[in-house]
C-alpha cells in the first residue's frame, strides 16, 4: 500500500505533545535515578514499540545501570490478538539483579503480565515496571505497574514508538489515529 507523505493527515488529535513527553520523562528519570542509586539496575526494554521511550528514559536515569531487551508481540492491526509471540529473550542473567522493565503502553495488560511472571521465575532481587502510557479502559487482566508517565483515554494511539501496521512509530508525539485509517 502506498503511504501518504503527510502522516499528520491520518491523525485525529495530538494526545501528548513532544514537549510534554520530554518534560515528563526527565521528571520520571530523576525519580528513577533516586530510586535505583547504588542498585546497579538492569533496565529491560520490551521491543519494538519501546525504542524512543527507552532511548530517552535510559539516558535520563543517571546512575550506573546495564541495558537489555526482550521481544514479544501481541498485536495484529489495532487489536491485541491475545496470542503472544516470543521473539527474543534477554542476554543477561537477572538472578539477584534489580530489574526495571520499560514498556511503551499498558493496554490489556497481557504482555506485561506474561513478561512479569516469566522474569519473576528467574529470581531477580526486585522487579518493577515503568510504562510511558497506561490505557486503563483496555485492561482485561489484573496488573499493577509501579510507574506510569501518562494515563490516556480509550483511543487507538500511535507515535513515539507506537504503531499501526508498523507505521507511525516515527511521529515525535502521541496521537489518536483517525478510525478511517484502519476501518478501510
Ligand atoms: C504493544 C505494546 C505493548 C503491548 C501492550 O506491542 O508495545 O508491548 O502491545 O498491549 P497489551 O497490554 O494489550 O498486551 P506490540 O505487540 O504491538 O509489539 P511492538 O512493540 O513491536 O509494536
Amino acid at each position: 500500500m502506498t503511504r501518504s507523505l503527510d502522516m499528520m493527515q491520518d491523525i485525529e488529535r495530538v494526545l501528548v505533545t513532544e514537549e510534554e513527553l520530554h518534560r515528563r520523562i526527565r521528571e520520571m528519570g530523576a525519580q528513577l535515578t533516586a530510586e535505583y542509586a547504588g542498585k546497579n539496575p538492569l533496565v529491560v526494554g520490551i521491543l519494538r514499540g519501546v525504542v524512543p521511550f527507552y532511548a530517552e528514559m535510559a539516558l535520563a536515569i543517571r546512575t550506573p545501570c546495564q541495558w537489555d531487551f526482550l521481544s514479544v508481540s501481541s498485536y495484529a492491526g489495532t487489536e491485541s490478538t491475545g496470542t503472544l509471540t516470543f521473539r527474543k529473550d534477554l542476554d543477561i542473567d537477572i538472578r539477584d539483579r534489580h530489574v526495571l522493565i520499560l514498556e511503551d503502553i499498558l493496554d490489556s495488560g497481557r504482555t506485561l503480565k506474561y513478561i512479569r511472571e516469566l522474569l519473576l521465575e528467574r529470581g531477580p532481587a526486585s522487579l518493577k515496571i515503568c510504562t510511558l502510557l497506561d490505557k486503563p479502559s483496555g485492561r482485561t487482566v489484573e496488573l499493577e505497574v509501579d510507574y506510569t508517565c501518562f494515563t490516556i483515554p480509550g483511543a487507538f494511539v500511535v507515535g513515539y514508538g507506537l504503531d499501526y501496521d508498523d507505521y507511525y512509530r516515527n511521529l515525535p508525539f502521541v496521537g489518536v489515529l483517525k478510525p478511517s485509517v484502519y476501518e478501510k
